[in-house]
């Protein structure tokens, strides 16, 4: 990081082939609004004291996307271009620093060594100007590079702009240009809405500089994935699913087995510990962290939650804002609601769903059962069936089940209610008083035999 250099994002545009009512920026792609992807990008190189953002279309929810971060925002309440959304924020950004780093924020996959090169570049000249650039197959609606018969840069022409020759131009411009602040600023004025789209075009900027006698740097990106932005959902998609591989990569060069990577769906923000494996179709979101050497089986979805060393998740969990302890076993098709905290070495089989509930060490729902609002104690066996009546339509009431209590199959735990320590329950019963330590209880209808009842 160096003190000389503030950096701008734009993010003021709606992206009108997004098709959408959400501002473009909002979008996700691995996990993230785009705009994050660029923000966490941009804090390699500027503290957020000389970071700007500038917002137009949902300014409010791009604010609180990045309130935590401390950016500071510009307001282009009419957004007439690239060149506009710099225009407006003249007065914060003229003396922010020497140099003032332009991304857009709609430019996401950009890998920090791309702008660190296009920095050292910047700093080791005395260019008024330094770009990147790269080429694609298909640079359709990308502003395309013009250089002179030296090779020198000389201006950007929009792709509306184009001439058929212009249009066959491979090398295209990602948007990511370094300025002096003070020349920049010097020569802004002159942009005009001369074009097809009647916008401040900040790639004239580019034409503006060489005509004032100005050098200009460029340095080509071999990787143009990076540079890559986005206009439309299908850009989106294929953006997301760089991201997901990235992430996947990652992970498997930390020492993560992924059994068919490019069927997962991992977060960027996700953690996994070394030696833990991960089987296809295995979705992981947001603040997931998972500890090593565990197994997560296919077609489980986890979110939110926390997963430490040596939890084995069978096929087909759904687990969100939960944690589970070492040694756990979950599933197959098991649901750990928000709030399930599942204790060391405990078992929760087959369709057992947990909400707001605790189980302590070893103990095991193995099949069939629904515990809600319940605070399970060590060593208890939870038979098949059981259900807690945590709801009575208004309230919800708590199910405390102390260590070593044995719930029957097929029972009701009417709560508010409390099972002792080391207290049974026999098969079938609706318990609804609390059952003291060590007693057994046995809340159901005594079965009556009618002898002869099919031949009368
Ligand atoms: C722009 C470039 C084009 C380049 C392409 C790379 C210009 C004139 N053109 O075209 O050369 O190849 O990006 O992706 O710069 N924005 C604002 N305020 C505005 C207009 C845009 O903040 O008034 C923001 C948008 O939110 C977006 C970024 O600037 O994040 C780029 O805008 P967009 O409309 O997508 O520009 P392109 O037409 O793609
Ligand atoms: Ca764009």
């Amino acid at each position: 990081m160096t003190d000389d250099l503030a950096i701008v994002i734009l993010a003021a545009g709606l992206g009108t082939r997004m098709k959408s009512r959400q501002a473009k920026v909002l979008h996700r792609a691995g996990g993230r609004t785009l705009i994050e992807h660029v923000v966490r990008l941009a804090a390699h190189f500027a503290p957020p004291e000389r970071t700007y953002v500038v917002i137009g279309h949902q300014a409010e929810a791009v604010r609180s996307v990045l309130a935590a971060t401390g950016v500071h925002f510009i307001e282009q309440t009419e957004q007439l271009g690239t060149g506009h959304a710099l225009l407006v924020g003249r007065a914060q950004l003229e003396n922010s620093a020497r140099n003032l780093l332009v991304l857009y924020g709609d430019v996401p996959l950009l890998r920090e060594g791309s702008v660190r090169a296009l920095l050292d570049l910047h700093a080791g000249s005395k260019r008024a100007c330094s770009l990147l650039t790269t080429e694609v197959a298909n640079p359709s609606g990308y502003g395309r590079i013009l250089r002179n018969e030296d090779g020198k840069v000389t201006g950007i022409v929009e792709h509306k702009a184009c001439t058929p020759e212009q249009a066959r131009i491979r090398e295209i411009n990602p948007g990511i240009y370094c300025f002096r602040t003070q020349t920049l600023f010097a020569h802004i004025g002159k942009l005009n809405r001369n074009n097809p789209a009647r916008e401040y075009y900040l790639t004239d900027m580019i034409h503006l500089v060489r005509a004032a006698g100005l050098g200009l740097e460029s340095l080509k990106v071999t990787d143009s994935s990076e540079v890559l932005g986005i206009n439309n959902r299908a850009e989106l998609a294929a953006m997301d699913a760089v991201l997901r591989d990235r992430k996947a990569r990652e992970l498997m060069m930390s020492g993560v087995t992924l059994i068919r990577p490019e069927t997962c769906v991992i977060d960027s923000d996700v953690e996994i510990g070394a030696d833990s494996v991960l089987g296809p179709c295995v979705a992981l979101y947001g603040k997931t962290s998972i500890g090593a050497d565990c197994i997560v089986r296919p077609f489980t979805t986890i979110r939110d939650s926390v997963l430490a060393d040596k939890v084995t998740v069978e096929e087909c969990c759904w687990i969100e804002s939960a944690r589970v302890d070492s040694g756990a076993k979950i599933g197959p098709y098991a649901r750990l609601r928000p709030g399930s905290d599942i204790g060391p070495d405990v078992h929760i089989g087959n369709f057992v769903e947990t909400k707001k509930t605790k189980m302590g060490r070893g103990s095991k729902a193995n099949h069939l059962a629904y515990l809600g609002d319940a605070t399970v104690g060590e060593k208890v066996n939870v038979g098949a069936g059981t259900i807690t009546c945590n709801y009575d339509g208004v309230n919800k009431h708590p199910t405390t089940i102390e260590d070593g209590a044995f719930i029957g199959t097929n029972n009701s735990l009417v709560a508010p209610v409390k099972i002792g320590k080391d207290a049974y329950t026999a098969a079938g019963s609706t318990i609804t008083e609390d059952v003291p330590d060590g007693a057994l209880a046995i809340g159901r209808g005594r079965q009556v035999n009618k002898e002869n009842w099919k031949k009368k």
